[in-house]
């Protein structure tokens, strides 16, 4: 993967090589630390590169610092200003992946969340797919349990709570599945390693509830929104069994990676027909018109980057 050629750090934008860490610091041995996943997406014919949703991004960010007691002067407004200067630094006309970074940064040894020192980093780069089969993955439930409320929330976008999220892809990946599903505690639906899951069954979508472990996603925001308003769909939040997986015609993860990922087969079980279905396949048109500025009523969504783009 190349490196960005720049980050913004500490306030400013400097060359990436510049924004370094020492071994000790906190957030590296602890997992003090929150992040945030963001894309922009580049749309050829305005030559145009569009932030997806970018104060969303930021603000659901600033909570996830809130969690970990670090204060910060900035808004999601001034994070977004700082992102499209880096943005234009870059000078990307590619699509891209916008990584921030809060970590607590002093040196020092002892376990804790207070008297200590957060800073804040972020960094872009030319990005494609993350998952590789987005049109038909083959998916496992993990045996590895979803980090509770009470013990990690997974509500935050914790640094130190992705290791969680590492021992559930890696054992299905080494198992021959390309993701996992993961379980509560009590035996419900979750969430995948990086990604919000959606089933559909007889008609209706449904998704895990927002107290159910899983991380606030934009994306299945925005996915609920299109589901209703462009595809006529109900869309249901609500605890969901492993059996109503086993059983659904249609299924997709939503996240800012793997974007609209469908989910064919669970387990050696085909989902549906197995192949992807006829809701996914229009929720990822719908979607990818969305994130590029093509749909007139989401184009609040989609924040410009350069200034000299062609206007139609
Ligand atoms: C655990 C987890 N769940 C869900 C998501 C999807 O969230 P979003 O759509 O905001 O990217 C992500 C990725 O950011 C994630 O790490």
């Amino acid at each position: 993967m190349a490196l960005p050629n720049y980050a913004f750090f500490n306030g400013r934008i400097v060359p990436y090589g510049e924004a370094k860490v020492g071994v000790l610091t906190h957030g590296l041995n602890y997992g003090t630390g929150v992040f945030g996943g963001i894309r922009a997406y580049w749309n050829s014919d305005l030559q145009q590169l569009f932030i997806f949703r970018p104060h969303d991004h930021f603000r659901r960010f600033l909570e996830s610092t809130k969690l970990l007691r670090m204060e910060f002067a900035y808004s999601e407004t001034d994070l977004t200003k700082a992102l499209i200067e880096l943005l234009r630094t870059e000078n990307f006309k590619t699509d891209c992946y916008i990584r921030p970074l809060a970590f607590y940064s002093d040196e020092l040894i002892g376990v804790r969340l207070h008297d200590l020192t957060p800073a804040l980093a972020i960094v872009a780069l030319p990005f494609g797919k993350y998952v590789e089969k987005d049109e038909g993955s083959h998916v496992t439930f993990s045996s590895w349990r979803r980090v509770d409320d009470n013990m990690v929330p997974a509500r935050g976008k914790i640094t130190g709570s992705y290791i969680n999220s590492a021992f559930a892809k890696t054992d299905a990946q080494r198992a021959g599945f390309d993701e996992a599903i993961m379980l509560n505690l009590d035996g419900h639906i979750c969430e995948g390693s990086a990604e919000n899951i959606f089933i559909m069954r007889n008609g209706v979508v449904m998704t895990p509830s927002i107290t159910d472990n899983i991380l606030e996603g934009i994306t299945r925001q925005t996915v609920m929104t299109l589901l209703r308003d462009k595809l006529g769909l109900t869309v249901v939040e609500r605890s969901i069994d492993r059996s109503e997986v086993y059983l659904a015609q249609e299924m997709f993860f939503t996240g800012t990676g793997a974007q609209i990922t469908a989910v064919t087969r669970v387990d050696y079980r085909a989902v549906g027909s197995g192949q992807l279905g006829p809701i996914t396949k229009k929720l990822r048109e719908v979607f990818f018109d969305t994130v590029r500025g093509r749909e007139e009523k989401y184009k609040h969504w989609c924040v410009p980057v350069h200034e000299n783009a062609l206007r139609l």
